[in-house]
């Protein structure tokens, strides 16, 4: 699977933390979109990148790390077809995928640590969606992005 990953400057040790965990998955191939250090710049673009990756296909999946989660997830939500999901523990990680079939995991630097990343960056990459009863409510969220696309 391949993976896409981004964050701004608050999430920056954060993130290459999570590239080192990201080693051990076998059939994860990681690309880095940024930031690259600590120097400040704005999560909307580093959202951008992660989302455009996923919505064209290039990448299966994506992370995206900012101080809270809450900026750089409202950012990629706003690339049609993604879905990202700002997480806080396994359980909103693993039902992210399970109910919601997100593609996007996000989470907040400054409200998680290290540890608890891990959990959520293993139930996001290991966890199927469930289909079944959750389709059609996904499917409602992309007729809201179809109503409003011009
Ligand atoms: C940067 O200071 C901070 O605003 C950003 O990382 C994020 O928390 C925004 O939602």
């Amino acid at each position: 699977m391949k993976l896409a990953i981004g964050c701004d400057h608050a999430a920056y040790e954060l993130k290459n933390e999570v590239l080192e965990y990201l080693k051990s998955f076998e059939n994860v191939e990681v690309e880095d979109k940024g930031t690259y250090s600590n120097d400040s710049v704005d999560y909307p673009d580093l959202a951008l990148k992660v989302a455009e990756a996923v919505a064209s296909g290039d990448a299966e999946r994506g992370i995206v790390i900012c101080g809270t989660g809450i900026g750089i997830s409202i950012a990629a939500n706003k690339v049609p077809g993604i879905r990202a999901a700002n997480c806080h523990d396994k359980y909103t990680a693993e039902k992210c995928r399970e109910h919601n079939d997100a593609n996007i995991l996000a989470f907040g630097s400054r409200v998680i640590n290290l540890d608890t990343a891990k959990e959520l960056v293993k139930a996001f990459l290991e966890t199927e969606y469930a289909g079944g009863r959750h389709q059609k409510r996904v499917e409602k969220i992309s007729d809201i992005e179809k109503k409003y696309s011009k």
